[in-house]
């Protein structure tokens, strides 16, 4: 038949192959990823959502330096049984100021995507102390060592600057203010106005955690990793939250 003939011009041809391979994966591709950038819930809009304030940033760093990505996920799936256990499922927006996303695909340990405010300071500080001591059957690590390392804070307006390179909205004030701000959200006694004037209720209608996270009175990296973990799906207001359908 004069339509095989044809194909086998193509099939002999190496390098006609090639191209015309390299168009039809061009087209596939194009059809699947542009309808996202008009579907309207690829991100939703939310309230709430704020970048980490330099502390929280600080705490996260070590969460990925720890690896504790190696066993908790980030990330709540649209399932009825995740949903029961973790709550309201992840929303795109949620992860927006990630760099990089901690969605994660291995939960040796629970999902940790709104584990913020479950638990008290001092249970975090038990726990990241010695795990089995608080939940028995744990094979979580022991992460002491955090308390007894102290940090001042030296590099954390580099670090937000390199978030705001790639793309997180720090202004030139919260960067230049960055390490006051890290001091003051681990000093319940120092003048923390000027944090909450950037990251906090004014602007992002839900004011910072500040206070002496792991009750000692050093500034270490279990203060900075436990602000962080507190503010894990904390911060979009789902009183305000409406999905859109796009069906
Ligand atoms: C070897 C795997 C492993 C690693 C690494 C690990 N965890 Fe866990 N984690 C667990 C397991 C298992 C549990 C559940 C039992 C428990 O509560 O200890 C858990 C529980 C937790 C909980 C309580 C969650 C809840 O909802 O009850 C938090 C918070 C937590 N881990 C944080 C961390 C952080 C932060 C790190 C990194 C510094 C980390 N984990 C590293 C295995 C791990």
């Amino acid at each position: 038949m004069a339509f095989l003939d044809k194909h086998k011009a193509i099939e002999t041809n190496a390098t006609l192959l090639m191209v015309l391979s390299l168009l039809v994966v061009t087209i596939g591709g194009i059809v699947q990823i542009v309808p996202l950038f008009y579907l309207e819930n690829t991100i939703e809009k939310v309230e709430g959502m704020r970048p980490y304030t330099p502390l929280e940033l600080a705490g996260r760093e070590i969460y990925i330096r720890e690896g504790c990505y190696g066993c908790h996920s980030q990330m709540i799936r649209p399932m009825r049984d995740e949903v029961e256990r973790y709550g309201h499922y992840s929303l795109a927006a949620e992860s927006m100021y990630d760099r990089p996303f901690q969605w994660g695909s291995k939960r040796t340990g629970p999902d940790l995507a709104r584990v913020g405010g479950r638990y008290s300071d001092e249970w975090h500080v038990d726990h990241f102390t010695y795990a089995k001591g608080v939940v028995p059957e744990s094979v979580m690590p022991p992460y002491g060592f955090l308390a007894d390392t102290v940090i001042d804070g030296r590099y954390i307006e580099d670090l937000l600057s390199a978030h705001r390179m790639a793309s997180v909205p720090y202004n030139d004030e919260m960067v230049e203010n960055a390490r006051a701000d890290f001091a003051a959200q681990a000093d319940p006694n120092a003048d923390s106005s000027g944090l909450e004037e950037r990251y906090g209720e004014a602007v992002f209608g839900r004011a910072v955690n500040v206070r002496n996270f792991d009750g000692r009175p050093d500034l270490t990296e279990m203060d900075a990793l436990i602000a962080y973990i507190q503010v894990l799906g904390t911060m979009v207001d789902f009183s305000t939250f409406t999905p859109v359908d796009n069906r």
